[in-house]
């Protein structure tokens, strides 16, 4: 693989007994915690590749179970990359996920995606088969934009599915963001706070939303299932919408209009009290 695709070795060896053991102690609270709250398609992604093998997994050997079941690979970057360099990844079905690991001091908050939030995060729902073709369409989708000046858009669609979306399950909403999985504090803030709003997924609504990088979500959107959100976006040409956007007013990161599908009213408490008047 040529360097210019931002590919290093994730260099396995390398990584201490320090680094293991966090990745370790990240994984056995969360693995206790999502039982019930998460989608059964992500433990079963973890069950299939035998995350739960203790220490930071060896990405070759991932690939190796992934690729059997959905063709996906996952490939060591140092940190993000540009975004063509993304897209062209995932447009090849191509996971890029951090190869360092945060520090001790930092077990629940980072700015920079490691390998806990991108391989325990992101990797398990790419062993579906739905969820798998949905982040290569992802790919392929940001390939065509590139250049139209409308990646504002395209990031909200993956920041509210891909990182904090939420799933209608038969008992309930379930997770399946990899930024809400891999958080402890998230995992239970997006469920069962009363705080944001839960509003079911809507293409347009959700390319026009504002979203928040420094704390927890205002509003998270409910998918019905991986098929419907991939067929959503796969048969859409996104082409007629982004034009009909760029004449529309974004949306405020805790706004319900009255064609919402309203799972929870929030309160928006957790925001305002962070507030600074
Ligand atoms: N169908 C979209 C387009 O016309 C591409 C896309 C597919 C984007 C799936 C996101 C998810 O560009
Ligand atoms: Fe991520």
């Amino acid at each position: 693989m040529p360097a210019d695709d931002w590919t290093i070795a994730q260099n396995w060896a390398g990584y201490s007994a320090q680094d293991h053991a966090t990745w370790d102690h990240l994984f056995n609270r969360q693995a206790r915690l999502l039982p019930g709250r998460v989608a059964p398609e992500f433990l079963d992604g973890l069950d299939f590749l035998r995350l739960a093998k203790p220490g930071i997994p060896d990405f070759a050997a991932l690939s190796e179970r992934l690729m059997q079941r959905t063709g996906w690979q996952v490939v060591a970057v140092p940190g993000l990359v540009p975004d063509a360099v993304f897209f062209d990844h995932l447009a090849n079905r191509r996971f890029v996920a951090g190869n360092f690991i945060r520090r001790p001091d930092q077990l629940d908050y980072l700015q920079e995606p490691d390998v806990f939030h991108d391989v325990f995060g992101h990797v398990p729902l790419l062993a579906n088969p739905v969820f798998a073709d949905y982040m290569q369409a992802y790919g392929r989708g940001g390939q065509r934009a590139g250049g139209l000046g409308v990646m504002d858009r395209l990031a909200r669609l993956y920041w509210y599915t891909v990182e904090f979306g939420l799933i209608k399950g038969a008992d309930g909403l379930k997770l399946y963001g990899a930024g809400i999985v891999s958080s402890r504090s998230e995992s239970l803030f997006a469920l069962d706070d009363p705080s944001p709003n839960r509003i079911g997924f809507d293409l347009r609504r959700v390319m026009r939303t504002c979203y928040r990088i420094d704390d927890f979500q205002q509003t998270y959107f409910v998918i019905d299932s991986f098929e419907t959100l991939l067929d959503a976006t796969l048969n859409t040409d996104f082409g007629p919408i982004y034009d009909e956007l760029a004449l529309t007013d974004d949306l405020a990161t805790d706004a319900v209009l009255p064609d919402d599908t309203v799972y929870t009213l929030g309160t928006q408490a957790w925001a305002r009290a962070k507030q600074v008047s």
